[in-house]
């Protein structure tokens, strides 16, 4: 017998009988002599029953670290899980990772072997701490010996791939796949910015790392901007905001609002056959960018979830179609940088093979197999 409890649960537990009450906030009450407590609550440190949490940031004098701003409730931490301390300032010997932590969200129940964004996250900390601890012991011995060596607690100059500050990408629409792609791109080292709707806090507080900037100004501050609202959004975007700008059209035509967009904006172009892949449509719409279709064929979770290392055997390909070479490099080598293989597929007119329902639309493949698929279908036309 189920009997669902509705909202406000309220449970208690009595020591001496050893039972569970459960009582809805409609009046349902259910007890049992078992409980299954699969709960996540919202983090929140200072209001923590466990004292060891609780004092990481109200300890008064004796906190070692304080509450992020950017994510309430959580424990602030650096891009490197070191706790930042009451001063604003990292400790050396002290991490931090989990969701009760300011660190960007990723997805946790993630399988083994799938180099996963949160295996990858304690791979990384773990040489962290095994770095750190090594210093600690060459610091221990040099003593010893009374030699002088580098303080310990910094760890050294080991590049950490989440500072590269070569390529900015701009991220229009944060939705699911904007916010997706914003998240895989952050861990990866590339700086975002971001444009959308929601207030700046609300933003911040969604996608921790990321800048908030207005869309004016959005491609004027990347090298690459993706553009991730939906197909009838983009077909209005204002074009002398994109001058110039290397551009991704993610977009896909789904329901009523975009077949009237492609609609109008065909018989606009005089495409009365509908020949046109519809990033031809948008690249007509701006005219002064260059736009490289791509993302198309892939599941939101999957851009966070599929990236792997250069060289990995199973690293997926993302098919990639583009009129100018350049834009396609500069968003190969984003794609690259976020764990991914680009495939030139050829020039955005051949990219409406990307779209729904057309060959390259689904499917994981490997690089190999996209391009053999790739050559298929044009061996068929
Ligand atoms: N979801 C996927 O897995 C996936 C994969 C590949 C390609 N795509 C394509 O990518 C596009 C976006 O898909 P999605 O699933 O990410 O959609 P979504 O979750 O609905 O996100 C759309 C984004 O566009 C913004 N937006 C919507 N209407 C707008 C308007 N009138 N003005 C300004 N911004 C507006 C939304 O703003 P708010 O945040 O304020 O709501 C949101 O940030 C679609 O064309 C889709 O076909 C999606």
């Amino acid at each position: 017998m189920v009997h669902f409890l509705g909202p406000r649960v309220r449970v208690s537990a009595d020591e001496s009988s050893g039972l569970f009450t459960a009582r809805g906030g409609a009046g349902t009450r259910v007890t049992t002599d078992a409980l299954v407590d699969a709960f996540l609550p919202e983090p929140s440190l200072a209001e923590s029953t466990n004292p060891l949490l609780r004092d990481l940031v109200t300890g008064g004098g004796t906190a070692v670290g304080r509450e992020s701003a950017a994510s309430p409730g959580t424990l602030e931490v650096d891009s490197r899980h070191r706790v930042i301390g009451p001063d604003g300032r990292a400790q050396p010997q002290l991490w931090a990772v989990g969701p009760w932590t300011s660190e960007l969200p990723i997805g946790a129940f993630a399988r083994p072997r799938t180099n996963a964004p949160c295996h990858r996250r304690n791979d990384a900390l773990a040489r962290d701490l095994l770095h750190a601890a090594l210093r600690h012991g060459k610091t221990a011995r040099a003593n010893a010996a009374n030699l002088s060596v580098e303080s310990p607690g910094e760890p050294a100059a080991e590049p950490t791939p989440r500072t590269v500050r070569s390529l900015r990408l701009g991220v229009l629409g944060p939705g699911k796949i904007g916010s997706a792609l914003t998240r895989a791109a952050l861990r990866r080292g590339v700086e975002v910015a971001v444009a959308g709707r929601s207030p700046a806090t609300a933003l911040a507080a969604r996608l921790p790392g990321a800048r908030h900037v207005g869309p004016d100004v959005l491609a004027s501050s990347c090298d690459v901007v993706a553009i991730t609202v939906p197909l009838h959004v983009a077909l209005a975007l204002e074009p002398a905001a994109f001058q110039g700008a290397v551009v991704i059209d993610a977009t896909n035509p789904w329901g009523e609002a975009d077949a009237a967009a492609v609609a109008a904006a065909r018989a606009e172009l005089g495409d009365l056959d509908g020949r046109l892949s519809t990033s031809e449509l948008l690249a007509a719409r701006l005219p002064a960018a260059h736009v490289v279709k791509t993302l198309n064929h892939i599941g939101y979770h999957d851009v966070e979830d599929h990236g792997r290392e250069d060289g990995d055997p199973q690293r997926r390909a993302i098919a990639v179609a583009a009129d100018d070479q350049r834009a396609a490099d500069a968003v190969g080598r984003l794609l690259q940088r976020i764990g991914f293989e680009p495939v030139q597929v050829g020039t955005l007119a051949e990219g409406r093979e990307l779209e729904p329902g057309a060959g390259l639309f689904s499917g994981w493949s490997t690089r190999d197999e996209l391009s053999r698929l790739r050559r298929e279908l044009v061996r068929v036309a």
